[in-house]
């Protein structure tokens, strides 16, 4: 099952997973290896115990002309969306981190970005039929949000099937993103339940030939991995 919106499947790179150390050449590479998109993610250490990067990186991020998808893994992300919003082609909150999820997204289309709405895993998706006009973008997290590296939860391949779905029956253009441990192993399985946009960290940017790896994301094939 492909997705009749928006067509072949699009690839977003986690930075997350770069070497820190080698951050713009590492942006670069990806970049010429075919990505759609950046995914860009931002931890606040309180809605995760983690931290990462500030909006400085995402202006000189979007200097290198490639769409920004940033996942703000923030509580009362008001603040970050003022602060990230002249970078971002996607702006993506968390359901979980604010009571005001419709005032939030509305707030995100009003600063000239496409909305995006994440969920945990825990989370059911079927609050998402009351805000899907003010949807652009649905995050399905496929791990605990906070870290790079983790395992995918086969668990989540229903409910990827289950927002899909939803989209389908509300007629709205809504991409479907999947984001944590996606690899040649499960992209195949992910798409096929109607994703539309693969976050990938550890698998492209531990691979030797990130464009390989990107296109065995985007082909939807089965690779050894
Ligand atoms: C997890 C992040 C993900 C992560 C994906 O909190 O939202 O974007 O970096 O990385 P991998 O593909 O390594 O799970
Ligand atoms: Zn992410």
């Amino acid at each position: 099952m492909s997705n009749p919106v928006t067509g072949p499947v699009k690839v977003a790179p986690s930075i997350l997973s770069a070497d820190l150390l080698n951050l713009g050449n590492q942006a670069r590479q990806v970049i010429d290896a075919g990505a759609d998109l950046l995914h860009l993610d931002i931890m606040d250490g309180h809605f995760v115990p983690n931290l990462t990067f500030g909006p400085g990186l995402a202006k000189e991020l979007k200097g290198l002309g490639i769409p920004l998808d940033v996942h703000l893994m923030v509580s009362n992300p008001g603040w970050a969306i003022e602060a990230f919003a002249p970078y971002a082609e996607y702006l993506t909150i968390h359901a979980e981190a604010t009571p005001h999820l419709d005032r939030m997204l509305r707030l995100i289309r009003e600063k000239g970005c496409k909305s995006g709405v994440a969920l945990n895993p825990s989370t059911s998706p079927g609050f998402l039929k009351y805000v899907i006009e003010n949807v652009d973008l649905v995050l399905v997290m496929t791990v605990n949000p906070g870290w790079g590296g983790q395992s995918f939860i086969p668990g989540m391949l229903q409910k990827i099937e289950e927002v899909s779905k939803l989209v389908r029956d509300s007629g709205f253009p809504v991409e479907v993103s999947v984001d944590g441990g996606i690899s040649g192993k499960n992209a195949k399985a992910v798409a096929d339940r109607g994703a539309s946009i693969l976050v990938s960290g550890n698998y492209i940017f531990s691979s030797d030939d990130m464009a390989s790896a990107i296109q065995s994301l985007r082909r939807r094939t089965l690779v050894n991995c």
